[in-house]
């Protein structure tokens, strides 16, 4: 397999495919053009001969001919092998699965074969047709969409199927009937309502079946099989795929029923994904012919989820991604049966970009959260704005509320400062991609300090307070967390003697650790004023000095210390709380 292709790759020249649909101009040993994958003003698509690859360096397409066809001619890599075999004049064997074509004929009769008595069994029986008729299922929908029904008898597909002179070895194969200890086979669906699924050239592939009450589990999805793979299928694409329209749009949903509400409700264009959540290969097949896809997913807590998921794999894909929550406690099929189609389109119309849809959520929090907490959140989602219009709008609405800076203009002004940082931050990572110093997170930074120990730090960074800030900071034994600890002593190594003076930039490269003079920035580029007073930063001392000593007496207690830190922290507590030492005392005779 890997040689025929080899041997097309040969046989086929990159500069000669590629120049059939763009210009192409040398350039020393490779030939530059006008990228067709994205609005390219200057020529950044490269081909190279040599590696037998293109690339483009502004939006980072990059492949070998085989990528090519597929992404120009929206075709999966058999059919792109196909067309270059045939180009190249390679013969292929038999390839792709490598299944016969008798048992893929007899693979696709079976499954025909069911689907045929799912549906008389549909007709057959009163529950199932009283339960569809409940849920507003009516006659033309379970003709469109070929439902069925899995009667509950056990074995009643195995023995039809039998009958009808298929091998039931192979229908356990499709997910079809499951073999019992006795050799035997019964049903994989019983008393379940039957979806077939369909794949992109209609071909029926698997199935998923609901059960008709309240039970586990709710449904139950064809396994992977050999004309099934769920990572590469998608509810309703057969049907969606000539509904894209000109905008080139999808719309995607949780479940079946969601997928037909929608296309009863005239969005045409949705699908979802079975049983499994969103894939990158979900994401590919969408690539192939959409350039937008909505997200229309419950509004609970695991819908969210699920749409942040879908978010980060349709983005990181290229497609542009909106975010249109369903009212609470509604799915596209409810609201349709509750609140008639227009409801449904307008639910796809409300969709939100993914920044403004994570900022609307994060005012959800808000009560909840510290302010701290909410600021940095905030700036670090606004950092992915995908332009300027989109953030100066979160800007100037934020501006008003930011604390310690009562002019908006300036709040505003530093807010963006701070989305800066991030975007430039970023940015270097990923230009630089050196991974010997790993890139400093700011959100972590935040996130591994408590705030006291935040405090004490600024004081140090801060002129004012340089000089108790740097006796404080060297406190190793105050701080708890891992980062502050590192910073304590980073302090003490580089200024052993004497607090520093001057602005940071004169004495930075005295810290000797690259990461930890990022660190250092970080703190020193944070713009939240603290109003740091001395009192101020005395009582939070005093806040981080008890916190010290609830850590040594439960260190104590626990009883893990050497002899010598032992003695050591009993007599500091000793000195300062001997309260807390009372209980400890009249076991201890270390004390006397
Ligand atoms: P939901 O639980 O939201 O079900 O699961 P639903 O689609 O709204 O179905 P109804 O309205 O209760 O009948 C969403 C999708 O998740 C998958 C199915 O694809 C379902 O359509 N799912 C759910 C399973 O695969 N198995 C389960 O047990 C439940
Ligand atoms: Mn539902």
């Amino acid at each position: 397999m890997a040689d025929e292709r080899d041997e097309i790759r040969a046989r086929i020249d990159i500069v000669e495919l590629v120049g059939r649909e763009i210009h192409l101009t040398q350039q020393g040993k490779t030939w530059k053009g006008l990228c067709p994958f994205h609005q390219d003003k200057n020529p950044s698509f490269t081909v190279s001969r040599q590696t037998g690859r293109y690339k483009c360096w502004s939006c980072g397409e990059s492949g070998d001919i085989f990528n090519w066809v597929m992404k120009r001619q929206n075709v999966e890599f058999a059919d792109a092998l196909r067309t270059l075999a045939k180009e190249a004049g390679v013969t292929l064997a038999s390839r792709g699965t490598p299944v016969p074509p008798s048992v893929r004929q007899a693979q696709e009769g079976a499954m025909d074969e069911t689907l045929t008595f799912f549906r008389e069994h549909l007709a057959k029986s009163t529950m199932a047709r009283e339960y569809c008729e409940r849920r507003g299922l009516d006659e033309e929908t379970l003709k469109t969409w070929e439902i069925g029904y899995a009667p509950e008898v056990s074995g009643a597909l195995a023995v039809h199927l039998k009958k009808k002179g298929f091998t039931l070895a192979e229908c356990k194969k499709l997910f079809l009937v499951e073999e019992d200890s006795q050799g035997g086979y019964f049903d994989k669906f019983r008393g379940r309502l039957m979806f077939p699924i369909r794949d992109e050239k209609g071909a029926l592939v698997a199935f998923g079946g609901r059960l008709l009450g309240d039970g586990v589990p709710k449904y139950i999805n064809s396994s992977d099989t050999d004309l099934y793979r769920k990572s590469k299928v998608l509810y309703g694409m057969s049907r969606a795929r000539h509904n894209f329209g000109k905008d080139r749009r999808a719309v995607l949903v949780e479940g079946y029923l969601d997928v037909i509400a929608c296309h009863r409700a005239g969005v045409g264009s949705a699908l979802a994904s079975l049983g499994t959540s969103l894939s990158e290969d979900h994401a590919k097949l969408l690539k192939r012919w959409v350039e937008e896809v909505v997200i229309l997913y419950d509004s609970d807590s695991a819908g969210q989820k699920a749409a942040d998921r879908a978010v980060s794999i349709l983005s990181a894909e290229g497609l542009r991604v909106r975010v249109a929550l369903m009212p609470s406690g509604e799915d596209p099929d409810t609201l349709l049966r509750n609140a008639g189609p227009a409801a449904v389109q307008q639910a796809v119309e409300t969709g939100l970009s993914p920044v403004d849809y994570k900022m609307q959520a994060l005012e959800l929090k808000r009560p909840q959260m510290a302010a701290e907490q909410f600021w940095n959140t905030a700036v670090q989602l606004l950092a992915d704005a995908p332009n300027e219009m989109e953030l100066d709008r979160h800007l100037l609405r934020l501006a008003g509320q930011y604390p310690g800076i009562t002019d908006v203009s300036r709040a505003q002004q530093a807010l963006r400062r701070e989305v800066n940082k991030i975007r430039t931050r970023s940015q270097d990572k990923k230009v630089e991609q050196a991974p010997t110093v790993r890139a400093f997170q700011p959100k972590q930074l935040q996130g591994e300090l408590s705030s006291a120990e935040l405090v004490v730090f600024r004081a140090f960074l801060s002129p004012e307070y340089r000089r108790s800030g740097w006796m404080f900071a060297r406190s190793r034994d105050l701080f708890e967390s891992a980062l502050a600890i590192r910073i304590s002593d980073a302090i003490t190594q580089a200024f052993p003697g004497a607090a520093p003076e001057g602005e940071p930039a004169v004495w930075l490269h005295q810290f000797q650790q690259e990461e930890m003079r990022q660190i250092i920035s970080d703190l020193l580029l944070d713009v939240r004023a603290d109003h740091l007073t001395e009192t101020y930063i005395a009582d939070t001392v005093e806040l981080l000095k008890q916190k010290r000593e609830k850590r040594q007496l439960r260190q104590i207690r626990k009883g893990n210390l050497d002899t010598a830190k032992r003695q050591e922290y009993l007599l500091k507590l000793r000195e300062h709380k001997p309260d807390a030492l009372k209980k400890q005392q009249s076991d201890d005779s270390l004390l006397d």
